[in-house]
């Protein structure tokens, strides 16, 4: 081959490569041959919270399943953008993946809403009894068809209230009160219901929100406050427990497609496993986050649930003939089981 042919075919490859890299940074995708994938995931939590540490623990898990091809790049903080908007990029694959609250999700597929329904679950074993069962499995395979494929649950717990000036300890403490909600249709009704003036905010921006004042309080998980310092702006918690959300692991369908099935068995693996480590994780890192907030000043409450419930009957009743009033009737029947 001369010379002259020779530098021709370097520079054609060269020009290859170069047209590759640039399909592939436009689609998002990783630069990568075939066999090799990097799977972008990006979430809003801090990297204290135990659903990240079990993030991290299933990047761990991946790679050794797939002797280092599959590699994970957690993006924590909102890096990558509020929930919503992770939500919109991984259902376009541009973003490989994101975990978020069920909670946002039901704007995308609607059925999730059913999880931002108050008083639902009886108990945290009635809970995992629905999204163990094949109603769960249903729930989160729901997504698939509009780009969001969901791979497994993880505990987030029962979210309650936190408020900066006086405790909530009927729903009477609500009037009056701007009370963050997520960006979701049920929470606002749930909030509006009990007598609170909804305020939608991002997550990463709930801090500096609480701080000057544009919300009164807001409502989460004791590692989400604690893990994103809400204590310290917010010292009454009031554990009345309205809802069981959970967090769903979520990959692009377009992703999905183009792994081969091996590859798919072992996300799914991965992520099964993740998520039986953060369930096992959820308990310590609640009762650390209680401690750790009382230690900081916060006064924990424990108040009278029935009242709650009573605020929120005729919400939960408005349901009725819709599909969500559907999932509620086939989740209540799962109530009270062995
Ligand atoms: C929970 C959940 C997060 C979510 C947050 C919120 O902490 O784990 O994914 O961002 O609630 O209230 O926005």
């Amino acid at each position: 081959m001369s010379k002259t042919v020779s530098l021709l075919l370097v520079g054609c490859a060269t020009c290859l490569l170069l047209a590759i890299a640039a399909v592939a940074v436009a689609t998002g995708a990783a630069m990568a041959p075939a066999d090799r994938v990097e799977l972008k995931l990006g979430h809003s939590l801090d990297q204290n919270h135990p659903v990240h540490l079990a993030m991290e623990f299933m990047k761990e898990r991946l790679a050794e399943k797939s002797s280092g091809t599959m590699i994970l790049e957690i993006r924590p903080n909102g890096q990558l953008g509020a929930e919503t908007e992770c939500l919109s990029l991984v259902q376009r694959g541009v973003l490989a993946m994101t975990k978020t609250s069920a909670a946002p999700l039901e704007n995308f597929v609607p059925e999730m809403a059913v999880f931002g329904i108050p008083f639902l679950f009886e108990d945290e074993a009635h809970f995992w009894r629905v999204l163990h069962s094949d109603l769960g499995n249903d729930l989160l395979e729901a997504g698939a068809d509009s780009g969001l494929r969901g791979l497994s649950y993880y505990d987030a717990g029962a979210r309650s209230f936190y408020t900066i000036s006086r405790p909530i300890m009927t729903p009477e403490d609500l009037k009056g009160l701007l009370i963050r909600v997520q960006e979701s249709p049920t929470s606002i009704a749930m909030i509006e219901s009990l007598g609170g003036s909804p305020t939608p905010v991002d997550f990463g921006d709930l801090y500096t929100a609480l701080q000057q004042g544009v919300v009164d309080g807001a409502e989460n998980n004791p590692p989400s406050f604690y893990t994103n310092r809400h204590y310290e702006v917010c010292k009454h918690l009031s554990l009345d427990q309205h809802t069981r959300t959970p967090d769903v692991l979520i990959i692009s369908q377009r992703w999905w497609q183009r792994l081969t099935p091996q590859q798919q068995q072992w996300l799914a693996e991965a992520a099964q496993e993740s998520a039986e480590y953060e369930r096992k994780l959820w308990q310590e890192k609640t009762q650390e986050a209680l401690a750790g907030a009382e230690e900081r000043g916060v006064t924990i409450h424990h108040p009278d649930l029935e009242p709650f419930r009573q605020s929120v009957s005729s919400m939960v009743e408005s349901y009725a003939g819709t599909p969500t009033g559907d999932l509620i009737e086939k989740i209540q029947a799962m109530g009270g089981e062995q």
